[in-house]
């Protein structure tokens, strides 16, 4: 039987393509080789590290953060087993929704790896060997990324003791010294939750900031903060070695600049280096389907890829490599094949970073607007002046809004601060609006509430905040 469309791979970016295009009356199947779907992200990468994040920080928060309110609790212990299993039961809940939406809106599942045959022709083949052959009008690559590894260092995961992201969500128990190599996110989220359990956590960044991307102001207070939490930082220090040693591993590094190599034992170093598209065992090259000079599957503006009926969204593309990004494409994907209009607006794509506090930005850095020769202002407001920020004692952080100098259209929010990734969004609102800093600052924002330090921000931008 020929479908409209077979999306291959079922992480974020495909399950929701294949929903929108059933939604909007097509015939839908998608092909998936774990044998569970929501890819990387349900499985084992932001739904499972969200469930350890929150139960860390209960867990950090239980053992010293609430004397200060009057609540006195002792003899607080970790359960690992039981923390893991809140987190195996998360990802279940999850897993099986999309395993329901799939049955509710009539698309067809084929275990197995999918391989394009052709255009029109997908060939699915399954754990005991055997092999379907699909036909369909549209295939969709929705294959995502892999761990990367450390670039020019040959590196052994075994996902015990050297672990990616993957191990690094399941270990079976709490580390003396941990290792991050890489301070990005992977590295600062699931080091945050290792450091709270109680292991040494030591950070090696070849960058001299960690986030690197991220507005400035913002990477230097964040790294302050995990600082203060006890997260160790070598910035500025490049990876040259992970090895295997009796007692763990070591990890090798030098500084960029030149210098001494250093060596730390570690009882588990996790490799956090960034990801790689996925495209190993897709047929690309037999089908002529173009990469470009990073691996990725290269498309036009509206995911099509050289071959006429193949398209691609997500990680396996351009971009950032976020589960939104990926969800945002696969809607828009399927609006594009059912006739309509779908497009992304990649400048208001929000990032965050799931650590306490949060760290949250949407639009442009100040270093990208100085780079770019913009005649910007600048508006923050820190959560020390905020009422409902010392009532929780949730007072570290700020928010930095950034407005073009003359239109005062915003181009740019950045927050640090407790619940930062739930209040990006109302930037994220106004930007997609075309919203200026007084549109913001001038909103009713509710009494006591830490949103009120963004109004408070883009009063700051315009004029001046009220409360400093
Ligand atoms: P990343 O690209 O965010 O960070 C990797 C870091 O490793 C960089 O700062 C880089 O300078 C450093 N590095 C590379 N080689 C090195 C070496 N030899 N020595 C020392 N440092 C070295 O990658 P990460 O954290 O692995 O995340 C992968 C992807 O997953 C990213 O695109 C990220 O956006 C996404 N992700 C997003 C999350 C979120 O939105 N909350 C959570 C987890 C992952």
């Amino acid at each position: 039987m020929a479908y409209d469309l077979i999306v291959i791979g079922t992480g974020p970016g495909g399950y929701v393509c294949a929903i929108k295009a059933a939604q909007l009356g097509m015939k839908v199947a998608v092909v998936e080789k774990r044998s569970t779907f929501g890819g990387t992200c349900l499985n084992v990468g932001c739904i499972p590290s969200k469930a350890l994040l929150h139960a860390s920080e209960v867990f950090a928060h239980a053992k010293h953060g609430m004397e200060e309110l009057g609540v006195e609790v002792s003899g607080t212990t970790l359960n690992l087993e039981k923390m893991m299993g809140h987190k195996d039961a998360t990802v279940k809940s999850n897993v099986d929704g999309v395993a329901f939406l799939f049955k509710k809106n009539k698309i067809e599942s084929f275990i197995g790896t999918g391989k394009i045959v052709a255009a029109g022709k997908v060939s699915v083949t399954a754990e005991d060997g055997t092999v379907q052959e699909l036909e369909t009008k549209n295939i969709v690559i929705a294959t995502g990324s892999d761990v990367a590894g450390i670039p020019g260092v040959a590196v052994e995961i075994d996902e015990k003791v050297i672990v990616s992201s993957t191990g690094g969500i399941a270990l079976e128990k709490v580390p003396g010294q941990m290792v991050v190599v890489g301070g990005g996110v992977i590295g600062l989220e699931l080091g945050s939750v290792w450091s709270r359990l109680g292991a040494k956590v030591t950070v090696v960044e070849y960058l001299d900031n960690i986030l690197g991307g991220m507005d400035g102001e913002v990477s230097k207070q964040f790294q302050r903060i995990l600082a203060k939490q006890g997260i160790e930082f070598n910035l500025g220090a490049k990876v040259t070695g992970v090895e295997k040693t009796e007692a763990g591993a070591k990890v090798t590094f030098e500084p960029v600049k030149g210098g001494e190599a250093q060596t730390i034992e570690a009882d588990v170093v996790l490799v956090a280096t960034g990801r790689k598209p996925f495209t190993a065992g897709l047929g690309l090259e037999e089908a002529g389907v173009v990469l470009d000079n990073r691996g990725r599957v290269e498309i036009d503006h509206h995911y099509a890829t050289n071959v006429a009926g193949i398209y691609a969204i997500g990680d396996v593309v351009k971009g950032p490599m976020l589960a939104h990004k990926a969800e945002d494409e696969g809607v828009a994907l399927a609006e594009i094949l059912a006739g309509q209009h779908g497009h992304v607006n990649y400048d208001v794509i929000p990032g965050v970073v799931y650590t306490q506090p949060e760290v949250a930005s949407v639009g442009k850095t100040e270093e990208e607007l100085k780079a770019a020769g913009a005649a910007y202002k600048v508006g923050k407001f820190p959560f020390m002046a905020n009422g409902r920020a010392r009532a929780m004692q949730a007072t570290e952080g700020f928010v930095k809004v950034l407005a073009d100098k003359e239109t005062d259209r915003v181009l740019g929010v950045h927050i640090i601060g407790f619940g930062a990734g739930e209040m990006i969004h109302e930037a994220a609102v106004l930007m997609e609006f075309g919203g200026s800093s007084e549109d913001l600052g001038r909103t009713c924002h509710a009494h006591p509430t830490m949103s009120e330090a963004v109004k408070e921000a883009a009063l700051a931008t315009f004029f001046k905040p009220i409360h400093m």
